[in-house]
């Protein structure tokens, strides 16, 4: 369907773990990055927000890029806890992940908050990576794609034409669970994604990469990578250890 070349991403997504010590995993990356050359994928680890600064002092001579896990859609102000995207963005951040289901289930994020942080996500300069995906109970029903096709109609505000962005599909009963759907349902998932992503952003729609996230190893991810549109991994659990992350990598 498309003819575009995408380049790959993969992001590793550490959710809240990592302290101060961790900083070696980051470095073990930004160096392997830093030897090997990225040319072939783009790289990021998206960080909770106290390691970031930390993070990228350590990686400014690699290709390694860094990432938050979440932003509030304002720019500052009286929200007691939260992280802007310009905080993200002042602390070394070039990604912020945005819709994550363990957000959306965890604090009841709806596509519409979603959408407003992907505009706080541009705003700073910012590339979102939009997460949408199904759970269990919807899949079983057959209704896995209306879903997925409604959060990313959503979620995505009007205005990204344009705007660098990146779409992440992760089944929600494949997250830390082992388990991965088929390489044809996933086939089937990310061409209806760039079919609606190209519907409503032409060219640019064409070449914005789509994440398969959800228990992607470095055993299973050279066969997951290898599917239809699927142009890069957002990785949870094997980001964790430098060395399995590094695999998953090599194998984009
Ligand atoms: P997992 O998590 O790789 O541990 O399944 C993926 C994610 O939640 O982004």
């Amino acid at each position: 369907m498309v003819t575009q070349p995408v380049k790959t991403l993969i992001a590793g997504n550490w959710k809240m773990n990592g302290l101060a010590a961790s900083l070696d995993q980051v470095e073990a990356v930004a160096n392997a990055i830093a030897e090997e050359g990225a040319d072939r994928c783009n790289v990021a680890l998206c960080l909770p927000a106290p390691l970031i600064a930390p993070a990228a002092a350590k990686t400014a001579s690699s290709a390694l890029t860094l990432g938050g896990q979440d932003c509030h859609a304002a720019q500052s102000g009286a929200h007691t806890g939260d992280t802007s995207a310009e905080m993200l963005a002042d602390a070394g951040a070039t990604y912020v992940i945005v819709g994550h289901s363990e957000r959306r289930a965890d604090h009841g994020e709806t596509d519409g908050d979603i959408s407003a942080k992907v505009e706080g996500a541009f705003r700073a300069g910012l590339t979102p990576i939009i997460c949408v995906g199904e759970t269990e109970t919807e899949r079983r029903a057959g209704h896995a794609i209306e879903v997925v096709e409604g959060q990313l109609a959503a979620s995505i505000p009007g205005d990204a034409t344009g705007r660098a962005f990146v779409v992440a599909y992760e089944p929600v009963w494949a997250i830390g669970t082992g388990l991965t759907p088929t390489n044809d349902d996933i086939a089937e998932m990310h061409t209806t994604i760039r079919r609606r992503l190209v519907e409503r952003f032409g060219d640019h729609g064409a070449a914005t990469p789509i994440l398969y996230g959800g228990s992607m190893k470095p055993a299973n991810a050279a066969e997951i990578m290898g599917v239809d549109e699927v142009n890069g991994g957002l990785v949870g659990g094997a980001s964790l250890k430098a060395e399995d992350f590094l695999a998953i990598v090599r194998a984009a």
